[in-house]
């Protein structure tokens, strides 16, 4: 019968072959197989904890994000936009196994096993990893029967698909079974599983978002192609906590570790420059750290207030605020800014930020290079704090940044020095300094002195 055969380990016996052609994995005879292999239950106390061991990768960054490395027997989602380099991570992280002593597969399903060969040349990884350009569910359990690997990487989910599943491959139908399939098999046999997603332009894991209530762990690969800089976050991970922060360099050689985290990112921006603040933003739980920049020109023939992943309409109102509350006279300038980076900056925590690289750039005043500013303006003036505060000042420091303008009433700020405000006007003085005279090109000639 089949349900023999969905037993324990060793990994993979021909489970996957059985999921297959189940349609949805859990459903008809296959649930009853899953009762049928069921564990007694067992007091805690006799558990043995050890078994659920992380199992270090050796890349660091990875590890640091996962909490110690992949957790025997978790099936962990890696999501990120197309050319990001999850193949390249995920190869090197075989790679890495490999070389350390772990059985693992690489199930290639977007690139033949010639190409995956050329990649680890490229890359310098040792060969001595299993790959199977396998995309069906049978071939991929086949090949999981032949490796029996400790570790197996699946690139990508949304190309595998259930023959036994009438939905057209690729859809959410067929992504969805072919992800349960290798849950439970994951759970079954102990293997590790891991699973590349494609995530869409707004950063929905396309299909894939399905899944994240099915998986253990969910990575985030993010940057930008045209730049150097990754970042890998865990969204979700039941073994550990959400907030760490994995940094690689996309280098010739593939991804490199970056220690110095905020060396590279200091490194980017340029410091000492006027017109750029630091705004470690919070996009859902995730703190990720934005370089605001401004520019100010004169105007010419009414102002333009413009932003690129800054919302124009509520720079218009930070200048207002800044020009009437905090004494920066930027009333008849034409003032651009932009999240750098490709980054959206929605939130009103950025608008103290936003305000500081404007009156940084109308006054020619660098904004120290070690400051990071969190907060939201008000009309008068008056500065409130944003959520999440102790995060975002978590993420600045754990990136090198010292000080941290907050407001006033923020909570308790750990780990860097927090300078703490009340209004605008003190924020533009503790950071650029109690003079006020903006670029002369700014100023208005004295027969138009401010209104
Ligand atoms: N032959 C090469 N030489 C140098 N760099 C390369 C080469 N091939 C790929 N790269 C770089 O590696 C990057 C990451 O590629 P990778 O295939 O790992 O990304 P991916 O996220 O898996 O993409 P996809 O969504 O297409 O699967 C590419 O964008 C490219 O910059
Ligand atoms: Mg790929």
């Amino acid at each position: 019968m089949e349900a023999e055969t969905v037993a324990a380990p060793p990994p993979a016996s021909g489970s996957l072959r059985a999921l297959a052609g189940s349609g949805d994995a859990g459903a008809g005879g296959d649930l009853l197989a899953g009762l049928v292999n069921d564990p007694p239950a067992v007091r805690l106390g006799s558990v043995d904890r050890s078994a659920g061991d992380a199992l270090p990768t050796g890349l660091e960054e990875l590890d640091r994000v996962l909490g110690g490395g992949l957790v025997p027997g978790s099936v962990t989602l890696v999501g990120g936009e197309p050319g990001i380099g999850k193949s390249t991570l995920l190869l090197q992280t075989l790679a890495s196994l490999a070389s350390r002593g772990t059985r693992v597969l690489l199930v290639s399903a977007e690139e033949s096993p010639e190409q995956v060969r050329r990649r680890a040349e490229r890359l310098g990884c040792p060969d001595d990893l299993w790959v199977v350009g396998a995309t069906s569910l049978p071939g991929i359990g086949a090949a999981l029967e032949q490796v029996a690997p400790q570790v197996v990487v699946v690139d990508s989910i949304q190309t595998v698909w259930d023959p036994g599943n009438e939905a057209a491959p690729g859809s959410v139908t067929q992504v969805r079974s072919c992800a349960g399939a290798l849950t439970m098999l994951a759970k079954r046999t102990g293997v590790t599983v891991v699973l590349v997603g494609h995530v869409t332009k707004d950063g929905a894991l396309a299909g894939p978002r399905t899944l994240e209530h099915l998986v253990d762990t969910v990575l985030s690969f993010e940057g930008d192609r045209h730049h150097a800089l990754r970042l890998l976050r865990a969204v979700k991970h039941r073994f550990g906590p959400t907030g760490e922060l994995g940094v690689f360099e996309m280098a010739e050689e593939g991804l490199r570790g970056v220690a110095d985290a905020s060396g590279l990112f200091l490194g980017d921006r340029r410091c000492g420059e006027p017109g750029s603040t630091v705004f470690p933003s919070v996009e859902g739980v995730r703190p990720v750290l934005v370089e605001i920049q401004a520019l100010v020109a004169p105007g010419v023939g009414g102002v333009r207030r413009s932003g690129i992943g800054v919302d124009g309409a509520r720079l218009g109102l930070l200048a207002a605020v800044l020009d009437r509350r905090a004494r920066v006279d930027v009333g008849p300038t034409d003032i651009y800014a932009s999240a750098a980076g490709g980054a959206r900056v929605a939130e009103p925590g950025a608008d103290l930020a936003i305000c500081l690289a404007v009156a940084s750039a109308a006054m020619d005043v660098a904004v120290p290079s070690d400051v990071v500013v969190i907060g939201e303006v008000g009309l008068a003036g008056e500065l409130r704090q944003a959520s999440h505060t102790p995060r975002r000042v978590a993420e600045a420091a754990r990136l090198g940044f010292r000080r941290a303008i907050v407001p006033a009433s923020s909570t308790e700020v750990a780990g860097l020095k927090a300078v703490r405000v009340s209004t605008l006007d003190e924020a533009v003085t503790a950071t650029l300094g109690a003079g006020r005279s903006v670029r002369s090109d700014l100023r208005r000639p004295p027969s138009q002195g401010r209104p």
